[in-house]
Parts: structure tokens; sequence; C-alpha cells
């Protein structure tokens, strides 16, 4: 068998993305994004939401909108993905990493009050919903509004729930979404999208998504739009574009249909594993988006490495991957802010044990099944 980490939907009939506007010659950002933002904000009950061209770009702006500073620090898992640190470190700010809590993915609330109360350089906390698993942002909102910090969360893996966690009357937040090839819903390989809902940050960033300017395409040159517009700030390259949002609108109408479909295979996963001792299966509730299927392996019981784990299932035609190799394993920013592996004992843990499962709804039963007796032949030979 053969059977990639991902299979992207695609419709069989393309003309089901062509839309309208692409049909007519509009190509870039206009009517296909306002439909697709107004689809995103009827949803995830925010207000106002700007489709841009990468959930990077929407962190990035979001820090931009709140004109942080060199020398301003945000809070952030130590084990995510580059994005929720880089879009920092592009305005010279730096990160303060957390590790994650006992015997789970996210980061521990524990560690963060102590952290903003002994350095006053914290501004914001950018909290990640660690494949679909969402954090306690009651808690998250409420120590920020003690400390008047901006929460921006990374929902790149919880499009699907993140507004089970909305508290309407903290406007100093943002929450930034993927529509990247393997995401749960993607706008044609890259895409993103940022939700808030203050309508001051909102506007601010939809203009610096465009370079800053006062009138974009689609209101220049739509029917009798006026040529003429001024550039106000510095502003960047960041916009979706028509193709993709049209792209993004057909995958949309089958969100629910794709979560049920991965809820199914969960539950195969959990049900086919649950007796294989050298495997402990992660904890999926209903609020879960279904993003990520992460199992860890009891390491005590293998003789093997996980990485080898990872080799023997690949030879089996498996895809398999990693979420994520930690910030502080980066030698970038390792490098940068002097991190050091002891400071995270949990992250490092997982990062040693964990192996992400195929999960998406082209995968077959058959497949998943295949998936599951190769890890059980694997534990039969190398558990010891
Ligand atoms: C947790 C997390 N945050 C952010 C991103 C960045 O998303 P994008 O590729 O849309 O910029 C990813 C992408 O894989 C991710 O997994």
């Amino acid at each position: 068998m053969n059977i990639p980490f991902h299979r992207p939907n695609i419709p069989k009939n393309l003309d089901k993305i062509n839309t309208d506007s692409i049909k007519s010659g509009w190509l870039t950002t206009g009517s296909q994004v306002l439909k697709f933002e107004k689809k995103l904000s009827n949803y995830l009950l925010y207000k106002h939401v700007v489709a841009l061209s990468s959930c990077t770009a929407g962190l990035h702006l979001a820090l931009v909108a709140k004109e942080f500073n060199k020398g301003d620090k945000f809070l952030a898992p130590a084990l995510t993905f580059v994005s929720t640190i880089e879009c920092g470190e592009y305005l010279g700010m730096s990160p303060v990493l957390i590790d994650c809590k006992k015997d789970g993915f996210l980061i521990d609330l524990n560690f963060i009050e102590d952290k903003i109360k002994r350095d006053t350089n914290i501004k914001a906390i950018i909290p990640m919903h660690y494949g679909g698993e969402l954090n306690d942002m009651e808690n998250i909102i409420s120590i920020a509004e003690k400390y008047g910090l901006f929460v921006l969360e990374d929902a790149a893996h919880a499009v699907e729930n993140s507004f089970n966690n909305k508290k309407e009357e903290y406007l100093n937040h943002a929450v930034a979404f993927s529509f990247y090839a393997n995401k749960n819903i993607t706008s044609a390989g890259e895409g993103g999208a940022l939700a808030t809902s203050n309508k001051k940050l909102a506007q601010k960033i939809k203009k610096l998504s465009l370079h800053g300017i006062t009138k974009d395409g689609w209101n220049r040159y739509k029917k009798f739009g006026k040529w003429e517009y001024d550039i106000t700030e510095l502003g960047f390259k960041y916009n979706m574009t028509d193709v993709s949002a049209s792209f993004a609108l057909w995958q949309w109408q089958f969100l629910k249909k794709w979560q049920s479909s991965r809820k199914d295979i969960v539950k195969r996963y959990s049900k086919g594993l649950k007796d294989v001792e050298g495997i402990i299966l992660p904890n999926i509730d209903q609020k879960h988006a279904m993003h990520l299927y992460v199992i860890r392996l009891n390491l005590e019981l293998w003789q093997i490495s996980r990485n080898d784990f990872i080799d023997k299932l690949n030879k089996k035609g498996i895809g398999l991957a990693v979420h994520y190799k930690p910030i502080h394993h980066l030698s970038f920013y390792k490098k940068m802010y002097k991190l050091k592996n002891d400071d995270y004992p949990r992250a490092n843990e997982l990062f040693n044990s964990i192996v992400s499962l195929p999960i998406y709804p082209l995968l077959t039963d058959k497949e998943v099944d295949y998936i599951i007796d190769c890890i059980k032949e694997l534990f039969v030979k190398y558990s010891i």
C-alpha cells in the first residue's frame, strides 16, 4: 500500500471552482474573497475577518497592527510550528517559551502568570491549539486582561471549533487560521485569515495586508471605480486571491462532513490501537477539531527509537509526520535566544516519542486498518 500523510480533496470537475469572477477575468482579491470572509465571519462568530495569504501573515500582521517593537516579548509554546515564533521575530520581538503541561501538548498555564509578573516587557500571549485541541482561553484571557496583554491565538489547526472559546468582550485579541495545503480546509495550497471582534484592529490589518493602501484593486478597478489612492503606512503584500478563495469556498461546504469523517478515523484508530501496550493514545474529546492524530510511543517498552519506528512504517508505504521539532531544537532560535534543552523537559519528552498518523477524509477504512495492523506487527517484533 502507499498511504501519503495527507491527500487533499480536489473537485472532480474543476469548473466547480471557476466562479463568475474568475471566468470574467478577475483573479486576485475581489468578490470571492469578500464572500469567503463573510462565510468565515458567520461561522466563527467574529464580526471581522480578513482573508490573507497565510496564517503566518495573519500572525505577523496582528503584531504589526498592535505596534509592538524591538524589545517587546511574547509568551508562546515551545512545542509549536515556527510560524508562532517567527511572526514576532520579524518585528524584533523575542519569545518567552512555555513548556507543555503535564501529560499534554498545550502550554502549561501554571507557568504564565509568574513569567508575566517577572518581566514587564511581555506584551502578548500566543497560544496554539495543538492538533485541534483548544487551550483554556477563558483562563488565558483573564490573565491577559489583568496585565493588559494582547492575545493572539494560533488557530491554524482549529477552524472548526475555535468559536467554542470566544469571549466577545475582550477586544485586545485576534485569532489566526491557516488554509495551507494539508489543513482541514485549504484555499488551494496557501491561505489564511485573521478574525477579531475589534473593528479598528481589523481595518488596520486589512490595510496593512495590501501595502497600506487606501483603496484596494477591487475598489479601484471594478465597474467605474476611481483609480486614485494613497499609501499611508508601511504595508505588506499578504492578500488572498479570488482563485484561492473560490477553492476554499468549494471546500467550505464540506467542513462538517469532513470533520465527521476524521472523527470516524479517530474512533477506528483508538479502537484498533487501544490494546497495544507500547502506544499512548491521544485524548480527543467532542470539542476537538481533529486535525492531527498524534500517538506517543512508550519508549521503555520498545527496542527501537521513534525515528526507527517511522522509518519502518515508511518502508511499509505509510506516510507519517512529527508535530513538531520544538523551537529550542531549531538551530536559529537556539542560538539567537541561547535556549537550553533542560528548560523544556516535557516538550523534549514528547518530541522523542510522538508520531502523527494520517487523518483525512480520503483515507479509507482499509488503509486505517492496514496502518493499525502494521503498528501492531511492529510492536510484536520490537517490544522489550
Ligand atoms: C501551528 C501552526 N501555526 C501556523 C502555521 C502556519 O500556517 P501557514 O502555512 O498558513 O502560514 C502552521 C502551518 O503548518 C501550523 O501548523
